[in-house]
């Protein structure tokens, strides 16, 4: 079969920065708490004529643009995202806006895992045969569905879009070394954003009588037992990562960069100790953006990548962890 192998990544932000001290206007924290407990500093919202499909775009573009590969070569579009512009998805919209005239394309909803999904997904449709160049987004706005009154939880999360294109190869040169996916419902009550349903308005009919009430749905906010996420997080994250690497026959000290999901310095950290891997070895970004959900990975590799650090060859560890309860891992060469 086809190997996968990356050609390209990209990433965008909106423009307004909010900082731990401008958050601590509006709620009672500081940059001290913050900076402490997570090791963010600042992250970026998503205002004024910003949307999600902006930044998934020009996320995208540059991806494509570093693969030297152009818009028309591209077979399939895959948004990764909780928090599109359409309920119905956004994918179409950005394949149609990037000019991706031969593609098709759909959303993945996972939450934090939606990246590691979405890669997973496309390298699965290039197993199969028929597809070149595929485009994986992970983009969120979750400052739409975050209660700004509550510390607890606005504190954490960033908007951003990241971007990879996957593309065929021989199978010798198979760039996935190894995934790992797993899913646990039961652990939904920890951390989710649920469909609320307003009082409902009956509906009748021409003649007056009463039929029915139908749904009129909005989401609650954000809810999130942080103490039990970071239990899960610390707990799945080195057991799937492990996995993996059993799977791609390797040792965690032959793995060059350790990449996680972007969640919290702490659960970054005690992953890498579990796991034994050095300090020197782990991207990290959230400082600036904190915690942007399926777009973290992207826009730390891509951070990375073009800051110099990750060169051609390097075998990166990623995992993605969040609600659903979702969680999994690749072992992928750069
Ligand atoms: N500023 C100041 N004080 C705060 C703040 C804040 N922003 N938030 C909570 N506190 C207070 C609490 O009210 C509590 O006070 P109390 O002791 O008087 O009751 C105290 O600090 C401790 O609160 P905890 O919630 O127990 O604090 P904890 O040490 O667990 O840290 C945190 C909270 C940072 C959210 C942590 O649990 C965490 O990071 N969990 C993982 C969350 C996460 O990563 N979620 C996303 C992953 S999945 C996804 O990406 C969607």
């Amino acid at each position: 079969g086809m190997g996968s192998k990356l050609a390209g990544c990209g990433s965008s932000v909106p423009k307004l920065q909010i900082s731990n001290d401008d958050l601590a206007q509006f709620v009672e924290t500081s940059d001290e708490w913050i900076s402490v407990r997570t090791g963010i500093r600042n992250r970026r919202v998503l205002t004024g004529t910003e949307n999600l499909n902006g930044l998934a775009v020009q996320a995208a573009k540059g991806a494509l643009e570093m693969a030297e590969v152009e818009a028309e070569n591209v077979d399939l579009v895959i948004l990764c995202s909780s928090t599109p512009d359409d309920l119905f998805g956004g994918a179409a919209m950005i394949q149609k806006d990037l000019g991706c005239k031969s593609a098709w394309a759909f959303d993945i909803t996972a939450a934090c895992s939606g990246f590691i999904v979405g890669l997973i997904t496309a390298t699965r449709f290039i197993k199969g045969g028929g597809y070149q160049n595929i485009l994986v987004i992970g983009a969120d706005a979750l400052s739409r569905y975050v209660d700004w009154t509550d510390r607890g939880t606005c504190i954490l999360f960033g908007d951003a879009a990241g971007a990879v294109l996957v593309q065929a190869c021989g199978g010798d040169e198979d760039g996935l070394l190894g995934f790992d996916l797993n899913s646990d419902g039961t652990g939904q009550r920890h951390l989710n954003a649920l469909a609320k349903d307003a009082e409902p308005e009956v509906i009748s009919s021409t003649n007056g009588a009463p039929l029915f009430p139908p749904r009129k749905s909005s989401y609650s906010c954000i809810e999130m037992n942080g103490k039990e996420v970071f239990r899960f997080a610390v707990r799945s994250v080195p057991l799937t990562i492990q996995a993996s690497l059993d799977e791609a026959g390797l040792a965690s000290s032959s793995v060059d960069w350790l990449l996680l999901h972007q969640a919290n310095q702490r659960i970054i950290d005690a992953v890498a100790t579990r796991l034994e891997i050095p300090q020197e070895k782990v991207l990290s970004n959230l400082a600036n953006y904190g915690n942007t959900s399926a777009a973290s990975i992207p826009l730390a590799l891509d951070e990375a990548v073009r800051g110099g650090r990750v060169k051609k060859g390097d075998t990166i560890a990623t995992a993605g962890f969040g609600a659903g309860l979702t969680w999994g891992s690749a072992i992928m060469r750069w």
